[in-house]
């Protein structure tokens, strides 16, 4: 069934959003992209360009190739252009009331046969679904930063999905080249449950001023051999996006190793959040 895939939407063309675009060009889709207007479109599109201009440059990708790649995605400001995909994978700011809006327009436009997808970190996948008319043809599609490289695609699955839609999940995933694990719907699914609170954990180090920051990401990536240390690490998935993590694990299992650091919270408060805001742990300016 997956043979016939070929239309596939993205809703939200952030970092996460950009990168799912790559992936699913790069892996021969067609692939319509959709922003709120104008700028974000705009934005969107430069994530997705520079990001095949610097394959092309490392010489990862041809020319012709990034064109081939480039000449499969379109680009929209309207949901109401999805009417023909046979895929959709969502990936807009972790808001719920967000997420409903994306939804209910989805199932609106999209033919009833459309699997609709949520690249949701930290918000229930089985609320999200319930937010539709289908809600056993909604599944999350849980990529992970940066999208065009990290292996892993959770596909979580809900107490009402159609156990085809799990099994479509997985092998859209294995046909962009990704390896796909089945999760329930628990807050932070796997890897973020067992990722976050260690990155909140290293916060509060540095919070304590156990060490510095440096020392602390060289800790682990001198003597664990992990690529980033956390704060880096951090940075690049967003403060704001490992705060509603922690949030969510916090509301749903009530153990103290899901509180926040305060100063995580801090500066999530301040607009630290990160790579994309220009600082966090670290100044990217
Ligand atoms: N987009 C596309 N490609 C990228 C990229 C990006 N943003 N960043 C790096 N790459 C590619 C590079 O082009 C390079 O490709 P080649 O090997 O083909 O040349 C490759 O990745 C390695 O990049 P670099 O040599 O520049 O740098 P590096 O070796 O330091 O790797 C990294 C960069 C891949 C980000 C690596 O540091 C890493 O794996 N870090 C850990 C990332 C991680 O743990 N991500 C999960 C976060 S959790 C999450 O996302 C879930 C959530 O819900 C919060």
């Amino acid at each position: 069934m997956v043979q016939e895939f070929d239309r596939v939407g993205v809703v939200g063309l952030g970092t996460m959003g950009a990168g799912i675009v790559e992936v699913f060009a790069r892996a021969g889709f067609n692939v319509t992209g959709v922003e709120v207007d104008d700028d974000a479109l705009r934005r969107g599109r430069s994530l997705l360009e520079n990001s095949l201009s610097k394959a092309v440059s490392r010489g990862k990708l041809t020319e012709d190739e990034q064109r081939a790649i480039l000449n499969r995605v379109s680009f929209a400001i309207s949901r109401e252009q999805l009417g023909d995909a046979d895929f959709v994978v969502e990936a807009v700011p972790e808001r719920a009331e967000l997420k409903r809006e994306v939804f209910t327009d989805l199932d609106r436009v999209c033919g009833r046969g459309t699997i609709l997808a949520t690249n949701t970190s930290s918000l229930s996948v089985t609320e999200i679904a319930a937010f539709t008319s289908r809600p056993d043809r909604v599944i999350g599609l849980h990529f992970f930063n940066p999208a065009p490289v990290m292996k892993l695609v959770e596909v979580v699955s809900t107490v009402v999905t159609d156990p085809e839609a799990v099994t479509l999940g997985t092998e859209v995933a294995k046909r962009v080249g990704k390896t796909p694990v089945v999760v329930s719907d628990r807050a932070g699914f796997v890897a973020n449950a067992l990722l976050v609170p260690y990155l909140n954990h290293a916060v509060s180090l540095y919070e304590h001023r156990l060490a510095s920051r440096t020392e602390i990401d060289n800790a682990v990536t001198e003597a664990a051999g992990l690529p980033m240390g956390p704060l880096a690490l951090f940075d690049m998935i967003g403060l704001d996006v490992g705060l509603a993590v922690l949030d969510v694990l916090a509301a749903e299992f009530q153990q103290p190793r899901y509180v926040a650091a305060p100063l995580l919270r801090r500066m999530v408060a301040a607009g630290l959040h990160g790579r994309k805001t220009g600082r966090g742990f670290y100044d990217y300016a």
